[in-house]
């Protein structure tokens, strides 16, 4: 049975005060679960702060994205070392917002996943179609191809850690869910091309959130999927009582 892991994209969000509180607020009311992993994911400049208020707790935390460097002239960039020295568990990788707007190619993603997996920590790594893919019926082509990318040159062995994340593009911040059927059509798929790659004893160990538009009335349908392992929250998880609400959608 893969453990679900519920973990919360602040995104370039909030300022300290706002971080360190609502830092607070989810290690308070996660105190009772134990049935998930619960993860946040702060702008890296406040990483330092939230990891000082959840020392202790059980949400772990990371951050949103590093370069593939150790280290070097690499001008506004962070390394795997830089997060892992702040105590971080989980660098989310290739989020469309990163593939889209700032313009992440496949490459990169893996050179990223390759750094993060090597450096001892969790790669949450997205993948998603566009709307316009969507219409076109590539969702499936697009994923297949964007998940074998990330994982190019990753052994088996170091593969089993790693996270999934499906976000269609169309459903991130716009309100938009992929209803549970849809959501999970793609997650079976990958699943299958993980079986593929690797075999089905690590695709079964592979956990594959779903993320885009999650909120506590929708999350329950959503994370009952049989092969949805949790849920990438970004707007939803800058209210502790939302993000809280989506955890309680997970059943024990
Ligand atoms: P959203 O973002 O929940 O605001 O749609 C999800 C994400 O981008 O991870």
């Amino acid at each position: 049975m893969r453990r679900a892991l519920i973990a919360g994209n602040w995104k370039m969000n909030l300022d300290r005060a706002g971080a360190i509180s609502l830092a607070k607020g989810v290690a308070e009311q996660a105190r009772e679960v134990d049935h998930a992993d619960l993860a946040v994911i702060p702008p890296s400049v406040y990483v330092d702060a939230v990891a000082s208020v959840l020392q202790g707790s059980n949400v772990a935390w990371g951050v949103q994205n590093v370069y593939w460097k150790p280290n070097g002239a690499f001008t506004g960039e962070i390394s795997v070392a830089m997060a892992k020295d702040l105590g971080c568990r989980y660098v989310v990788i290739g989020h469309s917002e990163r593939r889209h707007i700032l313009g992440e190619s496949d490459e990169d993603v893996n050179n990223k996943v390759h750094a993060v997996i090597d450096g001892g920590l969790v790669p949450i790594i997205c993948v998603g179609e566009t709307l316009e893919e969507r219409e076109k019926e590539r969702t499936l082509v697009v994923v297949e191809r964007q998940t074998l990318a990330a994982l190019a040159g990753v052994s088996a062995d170091k593969a089993r850690g790693v996270v999934l994340a499906y976000e269609p593009v169309w459903a991130i911040g716009t309100g938009k869910n992929a209803t549970p059927a849809q959501a999970e059509e793609v997650h079976v798929a990958l699943r299958k091309v993980l079986a593929g790659r690797y075999n089905r004893e690590i695709a079964e160990a592979i956990r594959i959130q779903y993320g885009g538009s999650v909120k506590p009335d929708n999350a329950r349908e959503l994370l009952s999927q049989p092969n949805i392992d949790g849920a990438l929250v970004g707007g939803a998880s800058l209210k502790v009582d939302q993000f809280l609400g989506i955890v309680a959608g997970l059943s024990r």
